[in-house]
């Protein structure tokens, strides 16, 4: 695998590992169940992407980096459950930008442009449906 395409792989990586760091954090602080499981199942997809994505570096000849990103941290040092749940949603955006940058560096099919495609989708729909999810939870318990 050539450099670049290793270097936006591995920023993906980082990035779904600090979204895992970054729920993990917020799963505590959450009171609201229903809001919990929510963020729960952000994080088990997140983790899933991580470990997907290390397999793919790893089975395309690349070496996966064994860092977290720095997201988790810039959520923490936000006061309002409000505020850091709005900028997960733009991590997730973030993600899906930075997904298709690595997309077009990709062999136009095989293995990485399938998966990177899906996990596109994937955040994207992530966006959309969070969003919503977010506000009608936030919103009908104050
Ligand atoms: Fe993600």
């Amino acid at each position: 695998m050539d450099k670049p395409l290793e270097d936006a792989l591995n920023l993906l990586l980082e990035s779904e590992r600090a979204g895992v760091a970054a729920l993990e954090q917020l799963i505590k602080e959450v009171e609201l169940e229903e809001l919990r499981k929510f963020l729960s199942g952000s994080r088990d997809v997140e983790r899933r992407n991580a470990e997907e994505l290390e397999a793919l570096i790893q089975s395309n000849g690349g070496t996966p980096s064994t860092r977290v990103g720095p997201f988790a941290g810039k959520v923490a040092a936000l006061k309002t459950l409000r505020e850091r749940l709005a900028l997960l949603s733009r991590g997730q955006e973030w993600a899906a930008r930075k997904t298709e940058v690595a997309l077009a560096l990709a062999p136009a099919s095989g293995p990485i442009h399938d998966y990177l495609t899906a996990m596109a989708n994937r955040h994207r729909a992530e966006v959309e449906w969070g969003r919503a999810e977010v506000l009608k939870l936030l919103g009908a318990n104050g």
